[in-house]
């Protein structure tokens, strides 16, 4: 059993921070998004992992996540030119699977731990072509659809339709055998210009291949837009943040509930009131942080109220009298109060920034 990661693509919908960097690197909880999925598939004992990447961001995944000894796996790069969509990918890595059964896990969705493996079990189970996982979800327009009979077989798939025929999602893990090779083969690419794997798998039901449909009860997260990424970082605190402090603070600040601090790092005068993670050698005086916030390693806050936030690397926010909440800050970011007169807003925004004033 192999596994392949995508971890190409564009990453258009969580700009600016893509413009920087690949979308499967944005940290929940102070750890890349992708490093969960290497993580849950070598926890269900898949260990021959590829990932493919695409050439702008595939430098940054690879030096970053490296051959797979951090994760105790063995990890082989494949280049995907263009992102030429979902099937594509598995094309471009054929020769990497060869004739392989596979599980493709999407490097920007997160599942709830432990889930992965439950279906592994059934897939080599029952051995079908496909075993597909389905949530149910209020806006399936957002999704591949799937449509299935009173038995659960699924009889109809789709991508992103403008009237869902259910609100069934797919969600972005897939098991399939070599069959599916044969299957891409057949498919053109959709209006939006993509081989979508979500056809390729409609071409396996209508081929008379056993495709079976397995519902996720556990939580599923497609990080892909700002509140879906606080929502993970939410989520992954909430559930498996561990109370670790490896640094003094000063008698005047509270550390009050599961925090996380790392080495390095200077709490002074301030209120952390968990779940919170901060990385190392941060420096932090007279602050508030509150609940789900993850602030990455060598940030700097000053007389700053954060909470339900992500801070990135390095960035530097000092005396917003204001509480920051629902909020991402890109690494090296500057925010802060000018001591300089007149007293008024000045920026450096970058494109496809959202700001909110009150
Ligand atoms: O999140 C679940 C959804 O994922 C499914 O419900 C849809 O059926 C499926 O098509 C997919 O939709 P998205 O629009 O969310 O896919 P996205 O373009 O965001 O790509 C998903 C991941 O795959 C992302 O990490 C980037 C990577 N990717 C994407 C494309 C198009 C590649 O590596 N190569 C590609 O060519």
């Amino acid at each position: 059993m192999k596994a392949l990661i995508l971890s190409g693509g564009k990453g258009t919908r969580l700009r600016p921070l893509t413009y920087t960097g690949a979308k499967q690197l944005v940290p929940v909880a102070n750890k890349p998004i992708l490093w969960y999925g290497i993580e849950e598939m070598v926890a269900a004992g898949i260990t021959d992992i590829g990932i493919v990447i695409s050439p702008e961001t595939g430098e940054e995944v690879r030096n970053k996540t490296g051959d797979g000894s951090l994760f105790g796996a063995k990890i082989t790069y494949i280049l995907q030119d263009e992102p030429a969509g979902l099937a594509h990918a598995v094309k471009v890595a054929r020769p990497f699977l060869g004739d392989s059964p596979f599980v493709m896990y999407l490097g920007d969705n997160l599942i709830q731990q432990g889930d992965l493996k439950l279906f592994l079990a059934q897939f080599i189970e029952k051995q079908p072509d496909a075993l597909i996982l389905l949530r149910y979800v209020e806006n399936p327009s957002a999704f591949g659809v799937a449509q299935i009979d009173g038995d659960g077989n699924v009889i109809n798939l789709v991508e992103k339709p403008k009237h869902p025929p259910s609100n069934l999602a797919l969600v972005g893990v897939y098991f399939f055998a070599a069959t599916i090779h044969d299957a891409i083969a057949q498919i053109k690419p959709s209006l939006r210009g993509e081989l979508e794997i979500t056809d390729a798998i409609q071409c396996l039901i209508d081929n008379q291949k056993q495709v079976i449909a397995c519902q996720l009860e556990g939580w599923w997260l497609d990080t892909g837009k700002k509140d879906d990424l606080l929502e993970a970082n939410r989520l992954i605190l909430d559930t498996y943040l561990e109370k670790q402090v490896e640094v003094q603070t000063d008698s005047q600040s509270q550390i009050i509930g599961r925090v996380s601090i790392g080495e390095g790092s200077q709490i002074i005068n301030s209120t952390i009131r968990g779940p919170v993670v901060i990385g190392k050698n941060c420096y932090l005086e007279n602050c508030f942080i509150g609940p789900y916030t993850s602030i990455a390693d060598n940030v700097v806050l000053i007389e700053t109220d954060v909470e339900h936030s992500v801070i990135l690397e390095s960035a530097k926010i000092s005396r917003i009298h204001q509480r920051i909440i629902d909020s991402v800050v890109g690494q090296r970011a500057i925010l802060g109060a000018a001591s300089r007169r007149p007293k008024a807003l000045r920026f450096m925004i970058g494109d496809d920034c959202q700001i909110e004033l009150t």
